[in-house]
């Protein structure tokens, strides 16, 4: 018995889920279920991929350093199963929704998963007309929600297991509504109870804090705003290809971003005796500061917060203090000199600010404690770069603080309980 298939990957291939009220009559000669009505049923025997390196650590330290270090690889793959490179296209094979069937989208998810959908959100209003809505799968689940069949319920979830998310889904459910998952794990309960699944093909996820199915979740949401936007034909087919051929690069710029951990083990050490810490950004950097702060908080166990950059004066501008480590993540987009106006303001109260940027040049340093420069990319791709800084900062903090880095305390890989 276990929470996900995972943890039972090292002494089976042969799985099957009980629903609710099931039970399951184990012997050496036989297996039996029946239903909460007692009555004998047959339940599926699922044959779980072979993911032979699953609780293999390579030449890395933890399974963390090793999934940060793979997202590479899994960008690509998970490139390769949805872009046509020969015809510049995305496949997203039996994809039900047709151009005029939905009107509104809701992407719900908890955790690093909602910050996905956060970051989605952004991306869905750029390239369609359709309404956004995020939520976490634990407010949604008990809200009194005007379902409508023209809405399309989107949930991410990494394990598939996550009781808020699958609640969430199971309502939908029976209120009749289109529902689709964006799932690691593609036999978990929540792929198998949705209406369709896109799978993100990240692999076997061992570290608690998620990283390679966070930048999975991304890729496929980016992947699945530009074919809804192709198929309601809201992006011109120039931009489409374009956005198709800037997105075959990202392996690549991510083998980059991935150059600047030799730096960020400098960085970290200002970290470690912090008494708390502001991750600012606006637009599509704001859900990547609050990916960055739930990083770091869940494996150094140190305060942090993220924050939209614009709403500082709004009151939290009274944390800042002499010596507050404060990020600022201030790509060269639309809002780069408000982000930078934001900085001067901490800048000026006494915090240590560590800018990461894609362009440093011009930027009046001489008060900044760090800049950290990451590649020059297509402004809708500078989600998936930040994270990687992000990652490695926590990672190298809550080394420095000697945690656990696999096994964050408190914390489950996959909450199976509310
Ligand atoms: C991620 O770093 C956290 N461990 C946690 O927030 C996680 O994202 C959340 O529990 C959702 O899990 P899921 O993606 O498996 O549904």
């Amino acid at each position: 018995m276990g929470s996900d298939s995972y943890a039972l990957k090292s002494m089976t291939n042969k799985i099957t889920y009980l629903d609710d009220g099931d039970v399951c009559i184990l012997t050496k000669e036989k297996i039996e279920f029946y239903n909460s009505k007692n009555k004998k049923i047959n339940k599926e025997i699922l044959i779980l991929s072979n993911d032979e390196n699953i609780a293999d650590k390579g030449d890395y330290k933890d399974f963390m350093s090793k999934e940060i270090n793979e997202q590479k690889i899994t960008t690509k793959i998970c490139i390769k199963e949805y872009i046509d490179l020969l015809r510049q296209d995305i496949n997203i094979y039996n994809f039900p929704i047709k151009p005029d069937e939905i009107n509104k989208i809701i992407l719900i998810g908890c955790g690093t998963a909602y910050h996905s959908c956060a970051t989605a959100k952004y991306w869905f209003e750029e390239f369609t007309d359709l309404q956004i809505e995020i939520d976490m799968a634990s407010e949604f689940r008990y809200r009194r929600i005007n379902f409508n069949k023209k809405n399309l319920y989107i949930f991410v979830s990494q394990s598939g297991e996550t009781a808020d998310t699958f609640a969430a889904l199971d309502l939908c459910k029976k209120n009749n509504v289109k529902t689709c998952s964006i799932i690691n794990v593609v036999e978990s309960t929540i792929a198998r109870n949705s209406d369709f699944v896109l799978p993100i093909h990240a692999g076997p996820e061992i570290g608690v804090a998620s990283t390679k199915a966070f930048l999975g979740q991304l890729l496929v949401l980016y992947i699945l705003v530009l074919k809804i936007s192709k198929l309601r034909k809201e992006i011109s087919k120039e931009n489409y290809i374009k956005k198709i051929k800037d997105l075959i690069e990202l392996p690549n710029l991510i083998t980059e971003t991935l150059k600047c951990e030799d730096k960020i083990k400098i960085i970290a050490k200002d970290f470690v005796k912090a008494k708390g810490v502001m991750f600012l950004g606006r637009g599509l950097s704001f859900p990547i500061s609050l990916e960055g702060a739930l990083k770091l908080k869940e494996l150094s166990y140190l305060h942090a917060e993220g924050y939209p950059a614009g709403e500082m004066k709004h009151g939290p501008l009274a944390l800042i203090e002499e010596g507050l480590p404060v990020v600022i993540l201030a790509p060269r987009d639309k809002y780069f000199e408000k982000t930078i106006s934001n900085m001067q303001e901490v800048i000026a109260r006494g915090a240590k600010v560590l800018l990461i940027t894609n362009e440093s040049k011009n930027i009046i340093s001489e008060n900044l404690r760090f800049t950290l420069e990451i590649p020059k990319a297509d402004n809708f791709l500078t989600p998936f770069l930040l994270t990687i800084p992000l990652q490695l900062l926590a990672y190298h903090v809550a080394s420095l603080k000697n945690c656990d880095i696999d096994k964050p305390r408190n914390l489950a890989k996959s909450v199976t309980v509310e």
